[in-house]
Protein backbone atom coordinates (compact mmCIF):
# COMPACT_ATOMS: atom_id res chain seq x y z
CA UNK A 1 0.00 0.00 0.00
CA UNK A 2 0.65 3.95 -0.66
CA UNK A 3 2.56 5.17 1.93
CA UNK A 4 2.76 8.93 3.43
CA UNK A 5 6.06 10.40 3.37
CA UNK A 6 7.78 13.53 5.00
CA UNK A 7 10.46 15.53 3.03
CA UNK A 8 13.66 14.17 4.55
CA UNK A 9 15.96 13.88 1.38
CA UNK A 10 14.37 16.89 -0.08
CA UNK A 11 17.46 18.92 0.80
CA UNK A 12 19.73 17.49 -1.26
CA UNK A 13 17.00 17.13 -4.27
CA UNK A 14 16.73 20.83 -4.03
CA UNK A 15 20.09 21.29 -4.86
CA UNK A 16 19.64 19.10 -8.23
CA UNK A 17 16.68 21.56 -8.95
CA UNK A 18 18.76 24.90 -8.62
CA UNK A 19 21.44 23.35 -10.07
CA UNK A 20 19.24 23.05 -13.36
CA UNK A 21 17.42 26.32 -12.96
CA UNK A 22 20.91 27.54 -13.02
CA UNK A 23 22.67 26.31 -15.63
CA UNK A 24 19.21 26.53 -18.47
CA UNK A 25 20.41 30.76 -17.65
CA UNK A 26 23.11 30.17 -19.57
CA UNK A 27 22.44 30.05 -23.56
CA UNK A 28 26.03 27.66 -23.83
CA UNK A 29 23.99 24.76 -21.82
CA UNK A 30 21.95 22.57 -24.35
CA UNK A 31 18.63 23.15 -22.22
CA UNK A 32 17.06 20.07 -22.68
CA UNK A 33 15.96 20.26 -18.67
CA UNK A 34 14.67 23.60 -18.49
CA UNK A 35 11.01 23.75 -17.65
CA UNK A 36 10.75 26.54 -19.90
CA UNK A 37 9.73 26.33 -23.64
CA UNK A 38 11.66 28.72 -25.84
CA UNK A 39 10.85 32.27 -25.46
CA UNK A 40 10.99 32.76 -29.44
CA UNK A 41 7.79 30.68 -29.67
CA UNK A 42 5.70 33.61 -28.57
CA UNK A 43 4.36 37.03 -29.67
CA UNK A 44 6.58 38.81 -27.53
CA UNK A 45 6.37 42.05 -29.63
CA UNK A 46 2.49 42.27 -29.84
CA UNK A 47 2.20 41.60 -26.03
CA UNK A 48 4.55 44.54 -25.61
CA UNK A 49 2.67 46.68 -27.26
CA UNK A 50 -0.42 46.02 -25.34
CA UNK A 51 1.73 46.21 -22.15
CA UNK A 52 2.75 49.70 -22.97
CA UNK A 53 -1.19 50.96 -23.95
CA UNK A 54 -2.19 49.39 -21.03
CA UNK A 55 0.66 51.45 -19.16
CA UNK A 56 -0.15 54.65 -21.30
CA UNK A 57 -4.08 54.58 -20.66
CA UNK A 58 -4.03 53.36 -16.94
CA UNK A 59 -6.98 54.04 -14.67
CA UNK A 60 -5.33 55.67 -11.22
CA UNK A 61 -8.35 54.19 -9.72
CA UNK A 62 -7.33 50.56 -11.07
CA UNK A 63 -4.66 49.99 -8.74
CA UNK A 64 -7.43 49.85 -5.97
CA UNK A 65 -10.11 48.62 -8.38
CA UNK A 66 -8.03 45.78 -9.51
CA UNK A 67 -6.90 44.40 -6.02
CA UNK A 68 -7.73 40.92 -5.64
CA UNK A 69 -9.68 38.70 -6.93
CA UNK A 70 -8.35 40.87 -10.03
CA UNK A 71 -9.06 42.77 -13.16
CA UNK A 72 -12.70 42.53 -14.30
CA UNK A 73 -12.03 41.99 -17.69
CA UNK A 74 -8.96 39.48 -17.61
CA UNK A 75 -11.39 37.44 -15.21
CA UNK A 76 -14.51 37.86 -18.11
CA UNK A 77 -12.58 37.13 -20.72
CA UNK A 78 -11.54 33.90 -18.67
CA UNK A 79 -14.86 33.17 -18.09
CA UNK A 80 -15.26 33.31 -21.89
CA UNK A 81 -12.37 30.41 -22.31
CA UNK A 82 -13.70 28.23 -19.87
CA UNK A 83 -17.49 28.32 -21.20
CA UNK A 84 -15.22 27.77 -25.04
CA UNK A 85 -14.21 24.63 -22.99
CA UNK A 86 -17.63 23.59 -22.00
CA UNK A 87 -17.36 24.66 -18.51
CA UNK A 88 -19.32 27.25 -16.74
CA UNK A 89 -17.67 29.55 -14.20
CA UNK A 90 -18.23 32.95 -13.27
CA UNK A 91 -15.39 35.73 -13.34
CA UNK A 92 -16.60 36.08 -9.48
CA UNK A 93 -14.67 32.62 -8.79
CA UNK A 94 -11.41 33.25 -10.89
CA UNK A 95 -8.85 35.08 -8.61
CA UNK A 96 -5.61 36.79 -10.46
CA UNK A 97 -1.91 35.43 -9.04
CA UNK A 98 1.23 35.90 -10.23
CA UNK A 99 1.72 32.94 -12.08
CA UNK A 100 0.38 29.41 -11.37
CA UNK A 101 3.57 28.58 -8.90
CA UNK A 102 1.20 31.22 -6.84
CA UNK A 103 -1.94 29.68 -7.38
CA UNK A 104 -0.82 26.64 -6.10
CA UNK A 105 0.76 27.79 -3.03
CA UNK A 106 -2.87 29.81 -2.49
CA UNK A 107 -4.44 26.57 -2.50
CA UNK A 108 -2.50 24.78 -0.60
CA UNK A 109 -2.19 27.28 1.97
CA UNK A 110 -6.30 27.53 1.63
CA UNK A 111 -7.46 24.41 2.58
CA UNK A 112 -4.18 22.61 4.58
CA UNK A 113 -2.19 23.40 7.99
CA UNK A 114 1.19 22.55 8.54
CA UNK A 115 1.08 18.41 9.56
CA UNK A 116 -1.28 17.84 6.96
CA UNK A 117 -1.23 15.31 4.59
CA UNK A 118 -1.78 15.91 1.24
CA UNK A 119 -2.08 13.21 -2.48
CA UNK A 120 0.52 14.30 -4.97
CA UNK A 121 1.01 11.79 -8.25
CA UNK A 122 4.76 9.95 -8.61
CA UNK A 123 6.63 11.58 -10.56
CA UNK A 124 5.30 14.81 -10.00
CA UNK A 125 6.44 18.80 -10.66
CA UNK A 126 8.94 19.48 -8.43
CA UNK A 127 7.90 22.68 -7.48
CA UNK A 128 4.70 20.84 -5.84
CA UNK A 129 7.06 19.23 -3.81
CA UNK A 130 8.63 22.00 -2.60
CA UNK A 131 5.91 23.85 -1.79
CA UNK A 132 4.53 21.30 0.61
CA UNK A 133 7.76 21.16 2.42
CA UNK A 134 7.61 24.49 2.92
CA UNK A 135 4.09 24.49 4.53
CA UNK A 136 5.13 21.36 6.69
CA UNK A 137 2.78 19.30 4.80
CA UNK A 138 3.47 15.50 4.77
CA UNK A 139 2.38 13.75 1.29
CA UNK A 140 1.71 10.38 -0.04
CA UNK A 141 2.81 9.73 -3.67
CA UNK A 142 -0.11 7.94 -6.06
CA UNK A 143 1.14 6.05 -8.63
CA UNK A 144 0.71 7.34 -12.12
CA UNK A 145 1.04 5.91 -15.79
CA UNK A 146 2.97 7.72 -18.10
CA UNK A 147 0.42 7.54 -20.71
CA UNK A 148 -2.65 7.89 -18.31
CA UNK A 149 -2.03 9.71 -15.27
CA UNK A 150 -3.27 9.08 -11.52
CA UNK A 151 -4.38 5.68 -10.92
CA UNK A 152 -7.47 5.97 -9.34
CA UNK A 153 -7.27 2.33 -7.66
CA UNK A 154 -4.17 3.42 -5.63
CA UNK A 155 -6.03 7.01 -5.22
CA UNK A 156 -9.24 5.47 -3.89
CA UNK A 157 -7.29 3.14 -1.53
CA UNK A 158 -5.00 6.35 -0.11
CA UNK A 159 -8.54 8.20 0.45
CA UNK A 160 -9.91 4.69 2.15
CA UNK A 161 -6.92 4.76 4.73
CA UNK A 162 -4.95 8.23 5.37
CA UNK A 163 -6.69 11.51 6.36
CA UNK A 164 -5.98 13.33 3.00
CA UNK A 165 -6.70 16.82 3.07
CA UNK A 166 -6.14 17.75 -0.52
CA UNK A 167 -5.20 16.38 -3.82
CA UNK A 168 -2.38 18.02 -6.09
CA UNK A 169 -2.82 16.67 -9.53
CA UNK A 170 -1.85 17.31 -13.14
CA UNK A 171 -4.64 16.05 -15.60
CA UNK A 172 -2.89 17.35 -18.67
CA UNK A 173 -0.05 17.01 -20.54
CA UNK A 174 1.97 16.17 -16.72
CA UNK A 175 5.29 17.64 -15.90
CA UNK A 176 7.06 15.27 -15.96
CA UNK A 177 5.45 12.66 -17.58
CA UNK A 178 3.40 14.34 -20.36
CA UNK A 179 0.59 12.15 -19.34
CA UNK A 180 -3.18 13.16 -20.03
CA UNK A 181 -5.87 11.41 -18.31
CA UNK A 182 -8.64 10.40 -20.07
CA UNK A 183 -11.85 12.24 -20.22
CA UNK A 184 -14.12 9.04 -18.46
CA UNK A 185 -11.14 8.76 -15.87
CA UNK A 186 -11.15 12.48 -14.84
CA UNK A 187 -15.15 12.40 -14.69
CA UNK A 188 -14.87 9.37 -11.92
CA UNK A 189 -11.69 11.11 -10.43
CA UNK A 190 -13.66 14.52 -9.38
CA UNK A 191 -16.91 12.11 -7.68
CA UNK A 192 -14.01 10.77 -6.41
CA UNK A 193 -13.14 13.33 -4.50
CA UNK A 194 -16.57 15.17 -4.06
CA UNK A 195 -17.65 12.25 -2.27
CA UNK A 196 -14.48 11.72 0.00
CA UNK A 197 -14.79 15.96 0.47
CA UNK A 198 -11.73 16.42 -0.63
CA UNK A 199 -10.80 19.37 -2.66
CA UNK A 200 -8.51 18.75 -5.59
CA UNK A 201 -6.14 21.74 -6.83
CA UNK A 202 -5.49 20.99 -10.82
CA UNK A 203 -2.29 22.38 -11.59
CA UNK A 204 -3.29 22.83 -15.57
CA UNK A 205 -0.36 25.23 -17.28
CA UNK A 206 -0.08 22.81 -20.37
CA UNK A 207 -3.70 22.47 -20.81
CA UNK A 208 -3.97 24.60 -24.35
CA UNK A 209 -0.36 23.02 -25.72
CA UNK A 210 -2.53 20.00 -27.45
CA UNK A 211 -1.66 18.69 -30.49
CA UNK A 212 -5.29 16.94 -31.19
CA UNK A 213 -7.89 18.88 -32.94
CA UNK A 214 -9.38 19.10 -29.83
CA UNK A 215 -8.53 20.33 -25.96
CA UNK A 216 -9.29 17.82 -23.42
CA UNK A 217 -12.21 18.04 -21.45
CA UNK A 218 -11.85 20.47 -18.48
CA UNK A 219 -12.32 19.45 -15.13
CA UNK A 220 -14.47 22.12 -14.53
CA UNK A 221 -17.27 21.12 -16.46
CA UNK A 222 -17.95 18.14 -14.57
CA UNK A 223 -17.16 19.78 -11.17
CA UNK A 224 -21.56 20.90 -10.06
CA UNK A 225 -20.19 21.72 -6.20
CA UNK A 226 -17.17 23.51 -7.28
CA UNK A 227 -14.38 20.95 -5.37
CA UNK A 228 -11.87 21.70 -7.85
CA UNK A 229 -9.60 24.54 -8.05
CA UNK A 230 -8.26 25.20 -11.18
CA UNK A 231 -5.00 26.64 -11.74
CA UNK A 232 -3.41 27.60 -15.01
CA UNK A 233 -1.10 30.66 -16.24
CA UNK A 234 -0.06 32.39 -19.48
CA UNK A 235 3.38 31.18 -18.74
CA UNK A 236 3.28 28.15 -20.88
CA UNK A 237 1.30 28.93 -23.57
CA UNK A 238 1.74 32.49 -24.32
CA UNK A 239 3.47 35.17 -21.82
CA UNK A 240 6.41 34.22 -20.14
CA UNK A 241 8.04 36.54 -17.84
CA UNK A 242 4.56 38.04 -17.65
CA UNK A 243 3.74 36.45 -14.38
CA UNK A 244 0.18 36.10 -15.14
CA UNK A 245 -1.97 33.37 -13.66
CA UNK A 246 -5.35 32.35 -12.06
CA UNK A 247 -7.62 29.74 -10.20
CA UNK A 248 -10.84 29.14 -11.05
CA UNK A 249 -11.39 28.34 -7.35
CA UNK A 250 -14.71 27.61 -7.25
CA UNK A 251 -16.27 27.11 -3.44
CA UNK A 252 -13.11 28.41 -2.09
CA UNK A 253 -12.65 31.53 -3.96
CA UNK A 254 -13.65 33.91 -0.93
CA UNK A 255 -10.27 31.97 1.30
CA UNK A 256 -8.43 32.54 -1.62
CA UNK A 257 -8.97 36.26 -2.30
CA UNK A 258 -7.68 36.50 1.47
CA UNK A 259 -4.88 34.13 1.43
CA UNK A 260 -3.86 36.40 -1.90
CA UNK A 261 -4.88 39.34 0.09
CA UNK A 262 -2.61 38.63 2.84
CA UNK A 263 0.25 37.02 1.31
CA UNK A 264 1.52 39.25 -1.83
CA UNK A 265 -1.56 41.85 -2.07
CA UNK A 266 -2.33 42.11 -5.65
CA UNK A 267 -0.60 40.72 -9.04
CA UNK A 268 0.40 43.70 -11.29
CA UNK A 269 -2.32 45.67 -12.88
CA UNK A 270 -0.94 47.15 -16.19
CA UNK A 271 -0.13 43.57 -17.04
CA UNK A 272 -3.39 42.04 -15.92
CA UNK A 273 -4.82 44.80 -18.40
CA UNK A 274 -2.79 44.16 -20.92
CA UNK A 275 -3.26 40.33 -21.19
CA UNK A 276 -7.13 40.85 -21.03
CA UNK A 277 -6.85 43.72 -23.72
CA UNK A 278 -5.01 40.91 -25.56
CA UNK A 279 -7.46 37.88 -25.04
CA UNK A 280 -9.78 40.45 -26.26
CA UNK A 281 -8.43 41.18 -29.20
CA UNK A 282 -5.01 39.90 -30.35
CA UNK A 283 -5.11 37.01 -32.07
CA UNK A 284 -4.94 34.14 -29.04
CA UNK A 285 -6.41 31.36 -30.98
CA UNK A 286 -4.47 31.85 -34.23
CA UNK A 287 -1.30 32.28 -31.63
CA UNK A 288 -1.84 28.73 -30.18
CA UNK A 289 -2.74 27.37 -33.42
CA UNK A 290 0.93 28.13 -34.61
CA UNK A 291 2.49 27.13 -31.07
CA UNK A 292 0.87 23.66 -30.98
CA UNK A 293 1.98 23.03 -34.55
CA UNK A 294 5.45 23.89 -33.84
CA UNK A 295 5.68 21.76 -30.58
CA UNK A 296 4.02 18.85 -31.96
CA UNK A 297 6.66 18.83 -34.98
CA UNK A 298 8.98 19.40 -32.30
CA UNK A 299 7.91 16.06 -30.11
CA UNK A 300 8.46 14.30 -33.30
CA UNK A 301 12.09 15.26 -33.77
CA UNK A 302 13.33 14.78 -30.28
CA UNK A 303 11.10 11.28 -30.38
CA UNK A 304 13.43 10.60 -33.74
CA UNK A 305 16.80 11.32 -32.52
CA UNK A 306 15.97 9.66 -28.98
CA UNK A 307 14.94 6.29 -30.99
CA UNK A 308 18.23 7.04 -33.58
CA UNK A 309 20.82 7.10 -30.75
CA UNK A 310 19.51 6.16 -27.12
CA UNK A 311 20.27 2.51 -25.86
CA UNK A 312 17.80 -0.47 -26.48
CA UNK A 313 16.08 -0.53 -23.24
CA UNK A 314 15.09 2.56 -23.56
CA UNK A 315 11.67 3.28 -23.24
CA UNK A 316 9.23 6.56 -23.76
CA UNK A 317 5.50 7.46 -24.21
CA UNK A 318 5.02 10.04 -26.66
CA UNK A 319 2.96 12.82 -25.30
CA UNK A 320 -0.02 14.15 -27.02
CA UNK A 321 0.73 18.20 -25.80
CA UNK A 322 2.79 19.98 -23.60
CA UNK A 323 6.60 19.60 -24.40
CA UNK A 324 7.93 17.28 -22.26
CA UNK A 325 9.20 13.93 -22.74
CA UNK A 326 9.57 11.11 -20.31
CA UNK A 327 12.35 8.49 -20.60
CA UNK A 328 12.87 5.33 -18.89
CA UNK A 329 16.31 4.52 -19.72
CA UNK A 330 17.86 1.02 -18.86
CA UNK A 331 18.02 0.27 -14.84
CA UNK A 332 21.75 0.28 -14.72
CA UNK A 333 21.95 4.09 -15.74
CA UNK A 334 21.81 6.45 -12.52
CA UNK A 335 19.99 9.46 -14.09
CA UNK A 336 21.41 11.80 -11.15
CA UNK A 337 24.99 10.88 -12.54
CA UNK A 338 23.44 11.42 -16.19
CA UNK A 339 22.82 14.68 -15.17
CA UNK A 340 26.21 15.71 -13.35
CA UNK A 341 28.37 14.19 -16.31
CA UNK A 342 26.05 15.84 -19.26
CA UNK A 343 26.51 19.05 -17.54
CA UNK A 344 30.45 18.81 -17.43
CA UNK A 345 29.61 18.51 -21.67
CA UNK A 346 27.13 21.40 -21.65
CA UNK A 347 23.86 19.55 -21.84
CA UNK A 348 21.25 20.21 -18.83
CA UNK A 349 18.81 17.19 -18.52
CA UNK A 350 16.14 16.87 -15.64
CA UNK A 351 17.12 13.59 -13.46
CA UNK A 352 14.13 11.42 -12.94
CA UNK A 353 14.80 11.69 -8.83
CA UNK A 354 14.30 15.57 -8.30
CA UNK A 355 10.16 14.81 -9.23
CA UNK A 356 9.71 12.18 -6.55
CA UNK A 357 9.54 12.57 -2.26
CA UNK A 358 11.14 9.36 -2.21
CA UNK A 359 13.53 9.66 -5.00
CA UNK A 360 12.46 7.47 -7.16
CA UNK A 361 13.03 7.13 -10.58
CA UNK A 362 16.70 6.87 -10.46
CA UNK A 363 16.70 5.71 -14.05
CA UNK A 364 14.17 8.09 -15.81
CA UNK A 365 14.66 11.64 -17.27
CA UNK A 366 12.92 14.58 -18.37
CA UNK A 367 13.83 16.28 -21.81
CA UNK A 368 12.33 19.56 -23.04
CA UNK A 369 11.11 19.62 -26.57
CA UNK A 370 10.29 23.30 -26.36
CA UNK A 371 13.30 24.29 -28.08
CA UNK A 372 13.41 24.00 -31.92
CA UNK A 373 15.50 20.88 -32.21
CA UNK A 374 18.50 22.12 -34.56
CA UNK A 375 21.95 20.23 -35.49
CA UNK A 376 23.41 21.84 -31.66
CA UNK A 377 20.34 19.98 -29.98
CA UNK A 378 20.46 16.89 -31.80
CA UNK A 379 24.17 16.90 -31.39
CA UNK A 380 23.24 16.92 -27.20
CA UNK A 381 20.70 14.37 -27.82
CA UNK A 382 23.41 11.59 -29.30
CA UNK A 383 26.29 12.50 -26.72
CA UNK A 384 23.45 11.82 -24.37
CA UNK A 385 22.52 8.43 -25.41
CA UNK A 386 26.73 8.34 -25.67
CA UNK A 387 26.69 8.74 -21.86
CA UNK A 388 23.65 6.82 -20.93
CA UNK A 389 25.31 3.99 -22.92
CA UNK A 390 28.84 4.07 -21.04
CA UNK A 391 28.79 1.96 -17.88
CA UNK A 392 29.10 4.81 -15.41
CA UNK A 393 31.51 4.26 -12.35
C1 LIG B 1 3.30 21.76 -13.86
C2 LIG B 1 3.71 23.18 -13.63
N1 LIG B 1 2.97 23.96 -12.83
C3 LIG B 1 3.30 25.24 -12.60
C4 LIG B 1 4.42 25.79 -13.17
C5 LIG B 1 4.74 27.22 -12.88
O1 LIG B 1 3.86 28.07 -13.60
P1 LIG B 1 4.04 29.64 -13.53
O2 LIG B 1 5.32 29.96 -14.28
O3 LIG B 1 2.84 30.21 -14.18
O4 LIG B 1 4.15 30.01 -12.09
C6 LIG B 1 5.25 25.01 -13.99
C7 LIG B 1 6.48 25.55 -14.56
O5 LIG B 1 7.40 24.84 -14.90
C8 LIG B 1 4.88 23.68 -14.22
O6 LIG B 1 5.60 22.87 -15.01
Amino acid sequence: MTRPVGHSTQLAVSDFIFEILDSVKDSAVVPLGSSFPSPYLFPLDKLGRFLAAAARHLDPLSTITDLPPGNDELRRQLSLRYLAHGASVSPGEIVITSGAMEGINLCLQAVTRPGDLIAIESPTFYAGLQASERLGLKVIEIPTHPREGISLTALEDALRHHPIKACLFMLNFANPTGSLVPDERRRALVELLDRHDVPLIEDDVYAELHFGPHAPLCSKAVDPNGRVMHVSSFSKCLAPGYRIGWIAAGRYATLIQRQKLSTSLATTVPVQIAMADYLKQGGYENHLRHLRRSLAAQEAMLVEAVEAHFPEGTRLARPQGGYFLWLELPRTVDALLLHRQALEQGISIAPGPIFSAKREFGHCIRLNFGHPVDERLRAAVATLARLASTPQG
